[in-house]
Formats: C-alpha cells, structure tokens, sequence
C-alpha cells in the first residue's frame, strides 16, 4: 500500500501537463487502475481482511485523488501565467507606428475635385486610357483633316500590317467620356470624368501622361449662366477662400460653341499664389456649351437637350493649390519628395471634414 502510495504520489508530482496527469489518473484509479483493481480484490477476502484493507484502500484512493485535483489546479494556473506572459501589452506605446506610405497629390487632388462635384450632384464616370480615334476625336467634331488632331501631339498604337483601320490612340484629353456616358446613360448628365491623358510633350509644365478632369452637364435648359455658377462654386471650394472672381475668354474648341478659356484672379505676391485678389489672371480650364454635333455622336438629340462641357488639369491645379513647382517630380517616385508633398491616408477629403487639413 505504501508503494503504491509513494509511485502514484510520486508520478502526480511529475507531470508536465494535463495530458500526463491523465494518464497518472487512469493508471492508478482508473477502471482498470491499480488501486480500482486492487478494490476488486476486497470481495475475495476474509471479512478480518478486509476490514483492515478496505478502509486503507479508501484512504489511498481520497488521497491520490485530492493530489491529482491539486496538480490539475496547478497546471491550470501555470497555463494561465504563461498565456499572460506571452500576451504581454505595453499600452503606453504610441497609438500608431510612424506613417509609412502616402497619398500622391494627384490622388489627393482627385478625392477633392470628386468630393466638391459630388455635393453639386455629378457623379464620376471614367472611360479608357487607350481610344479609338471615334471617340477621341471624330465623334467631338474633330475630322481627320482638322488641325486640333497635329495640334495635339498624339501618341499612335501600332496596327498590325495589312490592318488598314486607323489606329487606337492613347487619349488626349478625358473629352472621349463625355461620348461614352452620353451613350451609356443618355440625356440627363451630370458627371465629371477623372483621369490620365497622353501627349508627347516634355519640360517643366508638362510631362507625357498627366491628368485632368472633364466635366459634363446636359439637359433641358442649362446655359453657360449654369457653368459660371458650377465653376465658382468649384473654385472657392478647391482653393478654399470665400471669394474668387473668374474671367471666361472667348476661345474655340471644336467640340463646344461657344467656347471659354476660364481664368481665375489671383496675385503672385512673394512668391505665394493667393486666389481671389491681385492683379494677375490664372488660366485654369477650358470649356463652352457643348457643339449639337457631339450631343449626335453621343446618341443626344440636339433640338431636345442641351448642355455645357469643361476640361481642367488636375496635375495643373494640385501644382497651384500646394505649390509644386515642376510638374515633371509627380512621376519620379522620389520618397524624399512623395514623403514631403504626399497626405496622409486615412485624411478623406470631404466638404465638411475639410478637404486638405
Ligand atoms: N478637351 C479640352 C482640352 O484637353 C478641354 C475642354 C473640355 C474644353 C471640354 C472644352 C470642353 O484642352
């Protein structure tokens, strides 16, 4: 009985963990454990026997039971120190690591010009990088022989030889989507249609893909008052000052009539652009009511709708917004620059969280 004892005890105090324990368990008071057997024993004893050996096995048994209770408690509460010590925090840290990426001015630039259309009711619409010359040049009314088509410094994509269709262009202007939404959604529009554009063209202000963002409003009786009214609004709200005093200068564009170049009032006093006072006029966009022969190619019936178009850079505006000085740095991928010019990601530009804080 004392062996037994001196094993059992013994073996309870050496288990590492609950798996162990049990088996301790099961050898020793188990169905088939040593004591349970020797219990069984009892029935073929004498009655003297069993009287001494009856309440001595009891004991053993409370006793090797109540010992694997403890172990168990035992092995619980080392767990449970172990789990707290693995899972250790220092809530005095700071609350976010240092900001690692950023957002690119032009994405910045975009959020806002979609977040200040959005709260005058357009919706965004985007169309393909790479047209056919349909959509970027015929169907707004500009025909193979016209010069806009020389004038714009487009890139060509090869045709296969022998393919005598002319060729795809990458687009150079964001005017195409003008012709896909107006077949996509019909008569009325109100979208603005973000996006790169191509032209070969290389120096300080213009890099061979920039941006910019078109927009188009069409329906029964919308005029050029409309777009004045649009382009104000937009303006106050993107370089966020009170006052701002827009100048529309006769231009042409085959795709509107009558056509504007839109400049804005602003002073270049030390250095600084300040827009809303000055002397000086900042050219910022380009625009008029949109030419009948473009509302037809989009599928628009022009003695029904009528509607006003404009098209800005938006690599232009972020330059003059945030002072960056050469439009050619946007696409360098210098850290040095993206971490000095970029915003940070979770900043959303809204009209009423502010759109650049
Ligand atoms: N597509 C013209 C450009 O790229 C801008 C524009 C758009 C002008 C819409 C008028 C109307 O210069």
């Amino acid at each position: 009985m004392n062996d037994l004892r001196d094993k059992y005890i013994q073996a309870i105090a050496n288990a590492v963990d609950e798996s162990t324990l049990e088996e301790v368990r099961l050898a020793a008071v188990g169905k088939k454990g040593e004591v349970s057997l020797k219990m069984r024993e009892l029935g073929k004893m004498s009655p003297e026997e069993r009287q001494v050996a009856g309440p001595a096995l009891n004991a053993l048994k409370d006793e090797i039971n109540s010992a694997l209770a403890a172990k168990r408690a035992a092995l619980a509460d080392a767990a449970l120190d172990e789990r707290l010590r693995t899972e250790w925090l220092d809530v005095t840290l700071p609350s976010r690591p240092a900001r690692q990426g950023s957002i690119h001015p032009i994405s910045q630039v975009t959020e806002e010009v979609t977040a200040i259309f959005a709260d005058m009711g357009f919706g965004v619409a985007e169309g393909p990088r790479i047209d056919s010359d349909w959509y970027n040049f015929d169907a707004l009314n500009i025909p193979g022989h016209h010069p806009a088509r020389a004038e714009m410094d487009t890139f060509y994509m090869h045709r296969a030889e022998g393919d005598n269709r002319p060729p795809h262009v990458l687009r150079t202007h964001t005017s195409p989507v003008q012709i896909r939404t107006m077949e996509k959604t019909g008569a009325p529009v109100r979208v603005i249609c973000p996006g790169g554009v191509y032209r070969a063209d290389f120096d300080q202000t213009h890099t061979p893909m920039f941006h910019q963002v078109e927009g188009l409003a069409i329906d029964k009786d919308i005029s050029m008052a409309n777009l004045k009214w649009v382009l104000e609004e937009f303006v106050k709200a993107y370089f966020e000052v009170d006052n701002v005093e827009l100048r529309f200068r006769a231009s042409h564009f085959p795709f509107t009539e009558p056509s504007a170049e839109v400049d804005i009032r602003c002073s270049w006093a030390g250095g600084q652009l300040k827009v809303g006072e000055g002397d000086d006029w900042l050219e910022i966009l380009g625009s008029g009511m949109v030419h009948p022969k473009v509302l037809q190619a989009g599928g628009i019936d022009p003695n029904e709708w009528q509607g006003f178009a404009f098209g800005m850079g938006i690599d232009r505006i972020a330059m003059l917004k945030y002072g960056i000085p050469d439009l050619r740095a946007f696409f360098n991928s210098d850290l040095r620059w993206l971490r000095h010019y970029g915003f940070a990601a979770l900043d959303v530009p809204t009209l009423h969280g502010g759109l650049s804080r």
